[in-house]
């Protein structure tokens, strides 16, 4: 049995409030303890979104009754609401911008509200950029600019990737994340999955996938899930809404690639613990870890999923690595092997702590 730290996962959607039929706090966090994760930072694209302070103390009440695992919540700017930003900064780990187009309502186009949040979001946390395209040298601007920290959230493409390479050889405060499907699948997948593999940003080509990986030992900060569920209905619909789930998935998937030798062990644990936590600036979680058999090798199956949506683009494939106890604070809150037991969550609802 291999003993790790409990991860860190940077990018989750829990769907509360207004989603909470794709996943609420109690089921996103037991598909993170399951995962291997102990920490996730949850995004505000909700709806209504964590643009105010009456959502985002609400969205705290739930989530400190609900959750597995610690929880952070990102503030979600938007021009409308740009000047509630200052009363947000206390009961929010970040702040996130979108950029360009994606799920949910929030979105920024303007100058003047990407200057107010630079200016009113303290120096001290970090600002996640939704960017895409040439929208990331906006963002190095920002960063530039301000001289404040820039992450960026799932970058996908091989000029993007080498542009932030160029910002930190300048020195610029800039840091990233990849996403594990953008690691493992491309635009040659499409086809096979449908709807399934629409996501943003959309896959890439060989050539981008190419780039990550071989970005994996040095631009890239972190790798984070972008865990974002839907049910198959949804998928199934007209015009589907973007997005894959990822928090079972991701270590499964890295571990199989450390066993492959295109990764190390030291470097996937830099990438979802050690970065996530100085970038974010993240609490100690004492006596936390992971319990993972490193040689179990199994087919991923939707039928063993903790997330409410049940499915995973992943299915069908065959991995190596097994998370098989989690735990939190001396707590054991995650147990994927007890005979005769359905149940893999050990933990009551409310064990987790909600930051900051
Ligand atoms: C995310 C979602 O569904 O909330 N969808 C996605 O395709 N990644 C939004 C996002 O992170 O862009
Ligand atoms: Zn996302």
């Amino acid at each position: 049995m291999l003993k790790l730290p409990g991860l860190i996962d940077v990018h989750t959607h829990l769907r509360t409030p207004g989603g909470e039929h794709k996943e609420d706090f109690a089921s996103g966090t037991a598909a993170a303890l399951a995962g291997g994760i102990t920490l996730i930072l949850a995004m505000p694209n909700t709806n209504p979104p964590l643009a105010t302070l009456s959502v985002l103390e609400a969205t705290r009440q739930q989530a400190q009754r609900s959750i597995y695992c610690d929880v952070g919540l990102f503030a979600g700017a938007s021009p409308a609401l740009v000047d509630q930003l200052p009363q947000l900064t206390n009961h929010a780990v970040a702040l996130k911008i979108y950029l360009n187009e994606t799920f949910g309502p929030l979105r920024v186009e303007d100058l003047p509200t990407l200057l107010a949040c630079c200016r009113h979001w303290p120096t001290t946390k970090v600002i996640a950029l939704h960017a895409e395209g040439p929208n990331v040298a906006v963002g190095i601007g920002l960063a530039a600019a301000f001289q404040r920290p820039i992450h960026f959230c799932h970058i996908s493409r091989k000029d993007e990737i080498e542009l932030i390479a160029a910002a930190k050889r300048q020195g610029l405060p800039v840091t990233c994340e990849v996403t594990p499907h953008h690691l493992f699948l491309t635009q040659a997948d499409v086809p096979r999955l449908g709807p399934l593999a629409d996501m943003r940003p959309r896959l890439a080509e060989q050539a981008d996938q190419a780039a990550l990986w071989e970005h994996l030992d040095s631009t890239i900060d972190c790798i984070a899930t972008d865990h974002a569920p839907h049910t198959l209905a949804e998928k199934a619909a007209a015009t589907p809404p973007p997005g894959v789930p990822g928090l079972e998935t991701s270590l499964p998937l890295l571990l199989t690639a450390v066993k492959e030798k295109r990764l190390s062990l030291g470097r996937l644990i830099m990438l979802m613990r050690t970065n996530p936590k100085r970038i974010f600036n993240l609490p100690d979680q004492p006596d936390t870890y992971i319990e993972v058999d490193p040689e179990a090798s199994y087919t991923l199956d939707n039928a063993d999923l903790q997330t409410k949506c049940g499915w995973t683009p992943f299915a069908g494939m065959t991995v190596k690595g097994r998370v098989m106890r989690v735990v939190l604070r001396g707590q054991p809150v995650y147990d994927a092997g007890r005979p005769g037991q359905e149940n893999k969550i050990l933990a009551p609802a409310g064990t987790g702590r909600l930051l900051p």
